[in-house]
């Protein structure tokens, strides 16, 4: 045995594992390959993503940004009491920074981001660092694990806003959606909050531009997923051999987001034990964005067990952050 395969700590080897086994159940799919949009994160990936914030067709992260800067002081006073913060997919952390000073100018705070790429943790842990009378306890987890792990921690009385941004709910294809609020909800009590960000429907050509952008930075992205695959599992994807490709679902009201395989091909994934053909054409699926409408984000919320105590909706890029309490249901949530 090698000595750097000696020196590979199991935590990893578990990830790798799987990792295998995901990409095998997705490109072993019947009529649609898939991948798991997750793994789009790595170390490159989530630098990409950063890069995808810059762009100019990218106006999502600039609306999320803005609202927030605009109305922390607001948000800090429609929360009141001790809270924790616990952020759903941190990322770099940039957004959040005005929300933590808001909270931290009344008194000690504690925030957990909460985040499954570890370079992404420890961007944010650094760049969050020097804000005064905020504790940051990074939590390298699954959304649902990290809430879990942080609710536990909670002193008595103290509550928890839950923050997420970005429209990351778009990105769970309907009825899953709804399905994760209420996951969400149940690991909360009432009286807990939820500040949730929503990209809102706007004109199909600039969500065509969002997501296929003319560097191509948002292409690179997405085969990055392909890059890894070849990087970690030791496969074979010729990436000149697939395109990004994204399109509007009207009746869904969603960008759908596929690698292409420009040719018949076929590819090798050794350490998923696996060898799969694609015809010329034929896509692997990646990611949904789902774009809402405010009656949508009202319905869905409810039926999640949340009330709506306020909300802001910026005009530039239609977009909106809602802040959510958890209130009784009748099947019983605590
Ligand atoms: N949460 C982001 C979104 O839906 C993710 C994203 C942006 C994305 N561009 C992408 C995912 C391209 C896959 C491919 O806006």
């Amino acid at each position: 045995m090698s000595i750097s395969s000696v020196a590979v700590p199991p935590v990893s080897l578990g990830h790798e594992a799987e990792f295998a086994e995901d990409v095998r159940a997705g490109l072993t799919k019947p009529i649609q390959k898939e991948l798991p949009s997750k793994y789009l994160y790595d170390a490159l990936g989530s630098k990409l993503f950063e890069a995808i914030c810059e762009l100019p067709e990218y106006g999502l992260t600039r609306a999320d940004e803005r609202l927030l800067q605009t109305h922390s002081s607001e948000i800090a006073r429609e929360v009141p009491g001790d809270v924790m913060i616990c952020e759903l997919g941190s990322g770099s952390g940039r957004k959040t920074r005005s929300v933590l000073q808001a909270f931290a100018s009344r008194g000690r705070i504690n925030y957990f981001p909460i985040e499954i790429s570890a370079s992404a943790l420890a961007v944010c842990q650094r760049e969050l660092s020097d804000i005064e009378f905020v504790g940051i306890v990074g939590l390298e987890r699954e959304y649902l694990d990290g809430l879990r792990e942080a609710s536990a921690r909670r002193r008595p009385g103290q509550k928890i806003l839950v923050l997420f941004l970005g429209s990351t709910i778009g990105n769970f294809s309907h009825p899953y959606d709804a399905a994760f609020l209420r996951d969400i909800r149940a690991i909360l009590r009432a009286g807990d909050f939820l500040l949730l960000a929503t990209d809102l429907d706007k004109p199909m050509h600039q969500l065509i531009d969002a997501y296929d952008d003319s560097l191509g930075v948002t292409a690179a992205f997405d085969l990055n997923l392909l890059a890894r695959i070849n990087r970690e599992l030791d496969a074979d994807f010729v990436l000149q051999q697939f395109a990004h490709s994204a399109k509007f679902n009207r009746s869904t009201s969603s960008i759908e987001m596929h690698l292409r395989s420009k040719q018949r091909q076929t590819v090798t994934i050794r350490k998923a034990e696996l060898t799969v053909d694609f015809d010329a054409g034929e896509t692997i699926w990646t990611e949904n964005s789902h774009k809402y409408s405010l009656a949508e984000v009202s319905a869905m919320t409810a039926a999640a067990g949340f009330q709506i105590d306020a909300q802001w909706v910026d005009r530039e890029w239609p977009f909106a952050e809602s802040l959510l309490r958890a209130v009784s249901t009748p099947d019983g949530m605590p």
